[in-house]
Order: structure tokens, then sequence, then C-alpha cells
């Protein structure tokens, strides 16, 4: 019990410090900011479904204004060519019971996914586990906590991925950080050369310093300027996340293939 109500304290404070220095609520918007690399699981020590609500809602961290990372807006002119799209849009996102927004259909990075590829004439791939996930919210915790130890194995492969000069990659925020998959992804091909931009869905976190991360994993790429929307709002107000989506593919020179 008392272990409980320390963590529950220490969560408590955190998500003051972040309530203060961050007013952002609904579409978290194009993130200008950068912010720190690194994981966090500060969120592990709790196990019951509130404690881990108010463990995500903590999670929202100030940007870090330390050296910032090499950023681009790679190239939007013509992205396709006879032989395709030259930008791929890869993510990993789930169904079932999400946080905010109970048990849904298509989960909410998928959403926000759909709408880049379609505003960019990009190929799209959904980064799959080779083992299922739990369709309940409070087993997905259990099993997430886990994968840093064990990480999943990914089904299915990018067929030619050398074609792609431009890689938007999706994911949700887990504990303030990226899905372990999505690490074991960056690990599965060679992104030297290619312009990678982040986008995720949320619970108040933002990109949460996942920028940095995949910097680190890709030293050789140059990152993009991520998008961070929150789930609810990729979910349930989807002209509003589009309208975000838009702006920030056309603010780095994207969204030329709008439909
Ligand atoms: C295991 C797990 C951990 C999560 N951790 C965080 C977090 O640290 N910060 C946050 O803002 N949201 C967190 N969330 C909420 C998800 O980021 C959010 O619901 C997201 O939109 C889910 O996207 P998806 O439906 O595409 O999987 C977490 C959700 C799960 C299932």
């Amino acid at each position: 019990m008392k272990k409980i109500l320390s963590v529950l304290f220490i969560f408590s404070l955190l998500f003051t410090a972040a309530a203060c220095g961050n007013g952002r609520s609904g579409v978290a918007s194009v993130q200008t900011e950068k912010t720190e690399g690194g994981s966090s699981q500060t969120a592990a020590d709790t196990s019951s479904k509130d404690e881990q609500v108010k463990a995500t809602e903590s999670l929202e961290r100030e940007p870090d204004a330390e050296e910032p990372l090499e950023t681009g807006t790679g190239t939007s002119a013509d992205n396709n060519n006879s032989g395709g799209s030259h930008i791929l849009v890869a993510y990993f996102s789930l169904a079932g019971e999400q946080y905010e927004v109970g048990v849904i259909e298509k989960g909410n990075t998928e959403i926000v996914a759909e709408m880049i590829a379609e505003s960019t004439g990009a190929d799209i791939f959904k980064i799959e586990a080779a083992a299922e996930y739990p369709a309940t919210y409070e087993e997905l915790l259990e099993v997430s906590r886990q994968e840093a130890d064990t990480p999943p194995e990914i089904a299915g492969t990018v067929e030619n991925m050398a074609g792609y000069d431009t890689v938007f990659i999706g994911y949700p925020i887990w504990w303030g950080d990226t899905p372990t998959i999505i690490k074991v992804f960056l690990q599965s091909y060679d992104f030297s050369g290619k312009t990678i931009i982040p986008f995720c869905t949320h619970g108040g976190s933002g990109l949460a310093g996942t920028e940095r991360m995949i910097s680190g994993l890709c030293p050789d790429s140059t990152i993009g300027e991520g998008l961070a929307v929150r789930g609810s709002v990729a979910q349930n107000e989807r002209d509003s996340a589009r309208e975000s989506v838009i702006e920030w593919l056309t603010d780095n020179g994207y969204a030329e293939k709008q439909k």
C-alpha cells in the first residue's frame, strides 16, 4: 500500500509539472519542439488500471532544448516514378481496447497513417507482431512491460526498402517511448541516407522525445519534424486530426498529392 501511494505521489508530481509547462490538449498538432531521447519506463511499477491511466497522463513531458536534431524536409515535388512511390508510411497500431477511446475497430495511429498515405500518395506498411497482442487494455499494459526483455518478432517485411527515400514512421507512445516493435523495425533495415519522419498518437505525452531515440538508432538518417496527435482526437475528431496532418505535411513540403 505504501509503495502504491508513493508511486501515485511521484506520478502526481510529474503530472503537475507537465501540466504547468505544457498547455497541449486535443490535437497536439505539429511538434516543432525537439524533445529528449531515451526511454521512460516510469509507469512500469504501477499495476491497477487507474494507476496506469495516471501514469499515462503523467508522461506528458517538457521538451529538451539541448542540441537540436538534424532535421530535413526531404523531397516532395515528385514522389512517384513509374516504379511507385518513393515514400513509405510504416506504422504500428492496435485496435481493441485503448486508452480514452474504449474498444476500437481501427487503431488511432492507423487512422493517422492512412491520412498521411492518402495525402502524399505514399505506400503504406503495417508493422505487425508475429504473436497477437491482447485485446484488453489491462493485458496490453502487462504484455508491453515485458517487451524490453523479450522483443517481439515482426511478421512480414517491407519489399524494396531500398527504393524509398522517405519513411514516415508511426506508433503509439507506450510508457513515454516507442513500443519495442518500432525499435525492432528500425534495426531490421538500412535507413542510411533516408529521411525518417516520426508521427505518433498518444494519451498526453506528445512525441515524448522519441525522435531522438530514432535518431540514435539511425544515425545516418535525417530525422524530419514529427507530428503528435492525441489518440482520442485521431479516433473521434477525424476532421480535426486530418487538418493537423495536412498542415504538418504542407509545412514540410509533402502535401502536393492531397486528394
Ligand atoms: C501499453 C501502453 C502504454 C501507454 N503509454 C502511454 C504513455 O506513456 N503516454 C501517453 O501519452 N500515452 C500512452 N498510452 C496511450 C497510447 O499512446 C494511445 O492510446 C495511442 O493513441 C494508442 O494508439 P493505437 O490505437 O494506434 O495503438 C499507452 C497505451 C498503452 C496500450
